[in-house]
């Protein structure tokens, strides 16, 4: 690092996101401490980022925190301050009420209110000016995720030296849901002030091209763009932007390390023991959002349940759900839902000691999660709409045993890659159904099989693939340290 007139300390790779991988936890007591951030962003971006000199821009999680920069395990982190109102507005408004359902294929209605774009616009220069601050001469700039849309045109008028990639960690929609958006062409022309923008699958460059047209009047280019290929060009005044799909991975290697480990075993079969060992366990892994079809999967273990396909003596499933936005409307309404259901099919089903499902409204550690995913005979990954979804490949990571089967939605991004997985239609119930009980009853051959075929993926595209992948296009290779 080096340091610039005011004292901040200037990185050459930067990374601008909503979060900081840490978050301020404010306690009963009045004590404050850090805890890592919950989403699949973090858990992508910090092992790639902890093993290189950089710093990273983002919130520390709750409202009027003034945090000075700080050094977190070689990290240098950079908080950004929003109030409580900026927080409602920007944070559970505009980002989370109108783009996060929009993006999403419009799950649940998207808000479109003038106060919580004005407080966006407010935002996104509050992050602009802080990676401008911590940016050194000629640095590279990796802006995160649909809450930051305008930040890469923002920054490029404060800092033409620099260069800036945008990545899109959730799925960019169909055309004519984006232009139901009233602040349409102020949110492509922000992303077009990065040198790289990057989608998770082809389907969003594309629409990003054609949307760079209609709504910019630009000229891009026409082929199509692959996975990893030469990436679409839109020749934007003296420069020139690029388009480009990066499916995002995880630490491929790093979770098949940590479910070998003999203490991870023990702690499975601890679970298992714990659950009362049913002969199969069925396991979610999710924030509690909207979007992860929580309430299909359920809905299908009651009519299995219902139909006697399905013996609550010899099946049991854990729902491990990491608390989310519990401020937005819909989401509270989703947890009464999933709630309701929850109660409903314990309450049908149960035997003293032995309900079916086991729900946990809370996040564990990675230690816990592994052990979890371990234990699980059946991964349960049914969103209606998921950009990539990590979950499904930490599952597959940890099963080096070759155990274990994958239910998994065609609507996450993950199932272009992840093909030997049992693939269903979330909103096809009785196709649910039939995937879970075949993923119950599969041939422990066929099982196997299967498994291989998705860690020959999993293992080989691992994040560290996704970043170099990324940051090569953009024509930047950060330091390892
Ligand atoms: P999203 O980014 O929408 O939350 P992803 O599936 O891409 O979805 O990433 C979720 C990340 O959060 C994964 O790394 C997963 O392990 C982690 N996670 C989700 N739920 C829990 C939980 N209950 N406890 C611990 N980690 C969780
Ligand atoms: O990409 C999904 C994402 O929205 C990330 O931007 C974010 O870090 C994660 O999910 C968790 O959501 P939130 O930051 O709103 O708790």
């Amino acid at each position: 690092y080096v340091t610039n007139g005011e004292g901040v300390q200037r990185a050459d790779f930067v990374v601008v996101a909503n979060r900081l991988p840490v978050d301020l936890e404010r306690l009963d007591d009045g004590t404050e401490r850090w805890r890592r951030s919950p989403g699949g962003l973090v858990s992508a971006l910090e092992p790639f980022l902890r093993a290189r000199s950089g710093a990273w821009v983002g919130w520390p999680g709750v409202a009027d925190a003034d945090v000075s920069p700080f050094t977190e395990e070689g990290l240098r982190l950079h908080p950004v301050r929003l109030s409580a109102t900026e927080m409602r507005d920007y944070y559970e408004g505009f980002s989370n009420g109108t783009l996060w359902p929009l993006y999403h294929d419009v799950v649940v209605p998207p808000a479109f209110h003038r106060s919580w774009w004005n407080a966006y616009v407010r935002v996104n220069q509050r992050f602009a000016e802080a990676a401008a601050e911590v940016a050194a001469p000629g640095a590279t700039v990796w802006v995160q995720d649909y809450q930051l849309q305008l930040v890469p045109a923002m920054l490029r008028e404060r800092r033409p030296d620099l260069r800036i990639g945008f990545f899109l960690h959730i799925p960019f929609p169909p055309i004519e849901l984006f232009m139901q958006l009233p602040w349409r062409t102020e949110i492509i022309r922000g992303l077009l002030g990065a040198d790289l923008v990057g989608f998770h699958r082809p389907g969003g460059a594309q629409n990003f091209l054609w949307l760079s047209r209609r709504l910019a009047g630009l000229e891009p280019s026409r082929a199509a763009v692959g996975v990893r290929t030469k990436p679409g060009v839109v020749p934007f005044g003296d420069r020139v932007v690029r388009v480009g799909a990066f499916p995002i991975s995880i630490d491929s290697a790093g979770l098949d390390a940590l479910a070998r480990r003999r203490d991870i075993q023990q702690r499975a079969r601890e679970i298992r023991a714990e659950l009362g060992n049913p002969r199969k366990i069925l396991l979610g892994v999710d924030r509690l959002d909207y979007t992860k079809g929580i309430d299909v999967r359920l809905f299908a273990l009651r009519e299995l349940l219902e139909d006697g396909r399905v013996d609550p003596d010899d099946v049991v499933m854990v729902q491990l759900a990491t608390p989310s936005r519990e401020r937005v409307e819909h989401y509270r309404q989703m947890r009464e839902d999933i709630e309701r259901e929850v109660g409903r099919i314990n309450g049908e089903f149960s035997r003293v000691g032995r309900p079916p499902v086991h729900y946990l409204h809370t996040s564990v550690n990675r230690e816990e999660l592994v052990a979890f995913y371990t234990a699980a005979d059946v991964m349960v990954v049914t969103p209606v709409r998921d950009g990539m979804n990590l979950v499904c490949k930490e599952y597959v990571a940890c099963r080096y045993d070759l155990g274990g089967a994958l239910v998994l939605s065609e609507f996450a991004g993950a199932a272009a890659e992840l093909t030997s997985a049992f693939l269903v239609n979330p909103h096809d119930l009785d196709g649910v159904k039939n995937a879970l009980h075949a993923a119950l009853t599969v041939d422990p051959a066929e099982g196997r099989r299967r498994m291989r075929a998705l860690r020959r993926q999993v293992l080989t595209h691992d994040v560290d693939r996704w970043a170099r992948s990324f940051l090569e296009a953009l024509g930047s290779q950060p330091h390892t340290e």
